[in-house]
């Protein structure tokens, strides 16, 4: 490649950038019209992000300790972080539409005294930056939709996890609760992803540990997690998650201790159902009270299940499907009346299945997609809750049992990896009734979670890969 040397401070500020939790003040040099190269090719970025605007990329830099330094891309949004292998400033290579950043050795963590009227100009200076560069490119950055296509992994996680939970609150972040690293290693910890500021940061860390709990936002934006597996059994115990304090507080045990169960918001109560528990597999359901954090016993399902899915309807009621006891993988289905407590059973599937995963799509029919009944299935249903018949979509295109689920604004419904692992994404269209390949993950994996934040992207974190827990997070858009 040929490369002309550029003098290196084309455009040099000092940035005060707060961090994390704590007020801290950090420099970096921005350099514009530069890109970083190595001796004597372009240094290969160690992540290549997503990001809205410069100050993102900024932020998600300074949030990684190895990070040293950043270049944002105009035209794409990309944000490249590089990490130590960088060893000098001086040798940049020119290229236009791209604003560089290095931190400064030594500054990351300086403290709140060095807010000076310096760096409050500066800090200013970085704001009319940042709006010169958003007004140039207005028309990608206020579209409601993702300001890319494909898969865009994030700075990762702290702490690798599986079989844990994820939450869209209503500030617009991720909260990720619980997991696993391995079968005797259960995590308390949550973490916080903010996709407006591109990074990560650690949550207060739930009162027990968790993993195959359930999580369910509240009307009023708590978070409430129950039971899972606590590294010794399976818990009784709940707690609910504040967002805006950040602090998890114990509420009401369940009467039954559950992992592997169904949770599902119901008006003024969750509805819990389900699951196992050291004594067998439970065909019982209770009702939170929100009001009072209390629960109480209500009509017990026809089938003890774990594993299995639980979506309310438009009607209120509540549609339970498949699942799984220590000797029988169900296709049995049934509705629970919130207005009676009871259960009543419905059209049984086509195919038993277990782990599979359930999408209430725009019309108010429920799309269940692949699991297991012992062999993994390429199988999908969706029941219709007018006439209570289930319809086979065709078949996926793989075999997905561990895998994601998430609908999108369009009204597809992606499928997202799964056992295998697979880094393979299918996407359904109901409308032609079609399962579409769509452009994979960097990382294949099973046992991970996805959601969709307000811009309709598609968030998808952690997982394993080959029996190795993934810390790893991506962006995706189909
Ligand atoms: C390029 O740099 C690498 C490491 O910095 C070195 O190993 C390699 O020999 C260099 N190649 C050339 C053609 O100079
Ligand atoms: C940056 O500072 C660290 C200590 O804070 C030091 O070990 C390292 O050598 C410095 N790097 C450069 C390029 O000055
Ligand atoms: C960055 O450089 C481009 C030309 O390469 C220029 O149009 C733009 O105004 C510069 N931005 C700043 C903040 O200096
Ligand atoms: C789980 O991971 C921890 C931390 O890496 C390790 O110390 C422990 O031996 C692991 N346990 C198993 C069963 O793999
Ligand atoms: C796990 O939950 C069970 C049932 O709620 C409880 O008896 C046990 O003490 C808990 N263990 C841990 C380590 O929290
Ligand atoms: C929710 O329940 C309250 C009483 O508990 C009732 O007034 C309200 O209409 C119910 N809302 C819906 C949507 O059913
Ligand atoms: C919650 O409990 C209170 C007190 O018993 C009761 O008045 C209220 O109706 C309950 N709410 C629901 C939704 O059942």
């Amino acid at each position: 490649m040929v490369s002309k040397r550029v003098p290196l401070l084309l455009f040099c500020l000092i940035i005060e950038q707060s961090v994390a939790q704590n007020t801290r003040s950090v420099q970096m040099l921005i350099v514009n019209g530069s890109q970083f190269q190595c001796a004597n090719t372009t240094c290969p970025p160690a992540a290549t992000l997503a990001v809205i605007n410069i100050l993102q990329c900024q932020t998600a830099c300074l949030n990684q300790n190895q990070c040293t330094g950043a270049s944002f891309y105009l035209s794409s949004f990309n944000c490249e972080l590089f990490d130590g292998a960088l060893s000098s400033n001086g040798n940049m290579l020119a290229s236009t539409g791209v604003t560089s950043m290095i931190v400064i050795n030594g500054t990351r963590y300086l403290s709140e005294r060095t807010t000076t009227s310096v760096l409050n100009t500066a800090t200013t200076r970085l704001t009319t930056l940042i709006s010169t560069i958003s007004s140039t490119t207005s028309s990608t950055t206020t579209s409601t939709s993702a300001p890319f296509t494909g898969a865009k992994d994030t700075v990762p996680m702290s702490y690798a996890r599986y079989d844990h939970t994820i939450s869209i609150l209503q500030n617009g972040k991720a909260l990720v609760a619980g997991g696993m690293l391995n079968a005797s290693l259960i995590w308390d910890s949550s973490e916080l992803y903010d996709p407006s500021a591109g990074f990560w940061k650690i949550a207060a860390s739930m009162i027990t540990k968790r993993s195959g709990h359930t999580a369910s936002i509240l009307a009023d934006g708590r978070v409430l997690v129950t039971g899972g597996y606590n590294g010794t059994s399976a818990s009784n115990s709940a707690e609910l998650y504040d967002p805006i304090a950040n602090v998890w507080t114990a509420t009401g045990g369940m009467n039954n201790a559950r992992r592997g169960h169904t949770a599902s918001v119901l008006n003024g109560t969750v509805l819990v159902a389900g699951g196992y528990n050291s004594i067998g597999y439970l065909n019982s359901a209770e009702l939170y009270n929100i009001s009072t954090g209390t629960w109480i016993a209500t009509g017990s399902m026809i089938n003890a299940r774990k594993a299995h899915t639980s979506t309310v309807l438009r009607n209120g009621k509540v549609l339970v499907a498949g699942g799984s006891t220590a000797s029988t993988f169900l296709n049995a289905v049934e509705l629970y009346n919130p207005t009676t407590g009871t259960w009543t059973a419905t059209t049984t599937m086509s195919t038993a299945r277990a782990g599979h995963t359930d999408s209430m799509l725009s019309n108010g029919n429920v799309l269940l997609v692949g699991g297991s009944n012992g062999y993994i299935l390429k199988t999908a249903e969706f029941y219709n809750p007018v006439s209570g018949s289930w319809t086979a979509t065709p078949n996926l295109n793989d075999l997905r049992y561990g895998h994601a689920a998430s609908v999108l604004p369009t009204g597809g419904v992606l499928a997202i990896g799964g056992q295998g692992p697979l880094s393979s994404i299918e996407l359904y269209n109901p409308t032609g009734n079609t399962w579409t390949v769509k452009s994979p993950m960097s990382t294949a994996r099973r046992d991970h979670v996805a959601a969709v934040f307000p811009d309709g992207t598609v968030f998808i974190v952690g997982g394993t890969s080959n029996n190795v827990p993934l810390g790893t997070a991506l962006l995706y858009s189909p």
